[in-house]
């Protein structure tokens, strides 16, 4: 199963989250990931891919002008795929919840099924993605792994 993780990232701190779920999805077996930019994506892999992850930088609390710039333009069928999201943030509270509910409403236009764990695997809970401060502490990229593995999971199991 495929899983293409597209991110925005203009000083490293999202990138290094999206290798973060990259190696979290790839626990599961039989998972291929792919991490990719807006600015170089690989639309071959993602129209393969089941799940597509995006990954932000919050912008004035919400996601990068970048990422929605991309979204609104991009003329891949995301319909009928699953979109989880990430983002990272310089601060606790600096708006990184609210950046990925926009980012999820947008995949929600776009047709494709959201999913974000939440509680349904117990603790520790995801509400809507993963979030990062900068780069993330330890126990943050932790989670950013095990995100990534149950949502590979459950696509797995879903598509069997
Ligand atoms: C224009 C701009 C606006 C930002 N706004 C916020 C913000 O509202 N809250 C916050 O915590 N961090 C904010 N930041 C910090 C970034 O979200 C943070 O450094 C992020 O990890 C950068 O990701 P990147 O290294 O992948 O580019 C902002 C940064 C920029 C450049």
């Amino acid at each position: 199963m495929k899983i293409a993780i597209i991110y925005h990232s203009e000083t490293g701190n999202t990138e290094k989250v999206a290798k973060l779920v990259a190696k979290g999805a790839e626990k599961v077996e039989g998972v291929n990931t792919k991490c990719m930019t807006i600015d170089d994506v690989d639309t071959g892999f993602v129209e393969e891919a089941k799940v597509v992850f995006f990954g932000t930088p919050t912008y004035a609390g919400t996601y990068s002008w970048q990422m929605k710039k991309w979204l609104d333009t991009c003329k891949l069928k995301l319909a009928g795929k699953v979109g989880c999201v990430f983002a990272t943030e310089n601060y606790l509270g600096g708006g990184a919840d609210n950046a990925e509910l926009a980012l999820l409403s947008q995949l929600l236009v776009k047709g494709m099924f959201v999913y974000s764990v939440g509680g349904s695997k117990g603790q520790p809970y995801t509400h809507f993605g993963a979030v990062c401060i900068k780069d993330g502490t330890a126990e943050q990229k932790e989670r950013v792994e095990l995100f990534a593995e149950r949502v590979a999971d459950s696509v797995n199991k879903l598509f069997k």
